[in-house]
């Protein structure tokens, strides 16, 4: 399996993308909306999004989507084609357009809005911590993207507060702008190597 940075030569899997992440939220009763063709197709084009495939068959998708003038980096629209789930192409793909956000936007957050625990388990592994909504971005046109889910009535009753969704959040070790006081620990394995190498 191939799992690449997109480039126009993955515009061709572009319609079946968008109808699976179309599918999986009716399946899912979550009501996201449907992304447009000319959204998914500049992402793809851009390079801001990872493409999975196999003998030319699509496989699955994720992009980047910045907000607060890139404070803040959001991987979305994580889709994987039933057939390839449960075999760790998620966690292939989201390692991997983890690196690029990383790489693109080295001192911005990265966080992610889920209910599913596939999703939670991979943001784990990768280091976002769960937390409360007021710590992601407060760009109108992130909470704006809500509007088509079925429980955005809850968000606005709580404020925005939260919701039903875990909110996870990724702060790179070289942003130092978190909260007063709250600078992030050390690496605990990186001291243990530091001083390891002392002796
Ligand atoms: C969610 C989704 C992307 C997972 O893809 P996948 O390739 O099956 O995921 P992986 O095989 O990499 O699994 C990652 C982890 O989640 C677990 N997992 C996978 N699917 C799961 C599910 N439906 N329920 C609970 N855990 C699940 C795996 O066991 C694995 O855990 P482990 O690391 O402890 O072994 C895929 O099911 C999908 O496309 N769903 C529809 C769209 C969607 O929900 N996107 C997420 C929006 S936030």
């Amino acid at each position: 399996m191939e799992i690449e940075i997109s480039s126009s030569k993955h515009l061709m899997y572009v319609g079946e993308i968008q109808q699976e992440m179309y599918d999986s939220a009716q399946r899912r009763g979550t009501g996201i909306a449907k992304r447009s063709i000319e959204y998914l197709s500049k992402k793809i084009s851009e390079g801001n999004a990872v493409v999975a495939a196999e003998n030319g068959e699509w496989v699955g998708f994720c992009y980047i989507e910045t907000w607060s003038h890139g404070q803040f980096v959001a991987n979305s629209g994580l889709i994987v084609s039933p057939k390839f789930r449960q075999k760790g192409t998620a966690t292939l793909i989201k390692n991997k357009v983890f690196q690029l956000s990383r790489d693109k936007y080295p001192t911005a957050k990265i966080f992610g809005l889920t209910t599913g625990l596939a999703v939670m388990k991979i943001n784990s592994d990768l280091g976002y911590k769960p937390v409360i909504y007021s710590e992601l971005t407060q760009d109108d046109d992130f909470w704006n993207g809500c509007k088509s889910c079925v429980n955005y009535e809850i968000l606005m009753k709580k404020e925005r507060k939260n919701c039903l969704c875990t909110a996870m959040l990724f702060v790179p070790n070289n942003n130092k702008v978190n909260e007063v006081g709250t600078e992030q620990p050390e690496n605990k394995y990186k001291n243990e190597q530091e001083s390891n190498l002392s002796v």
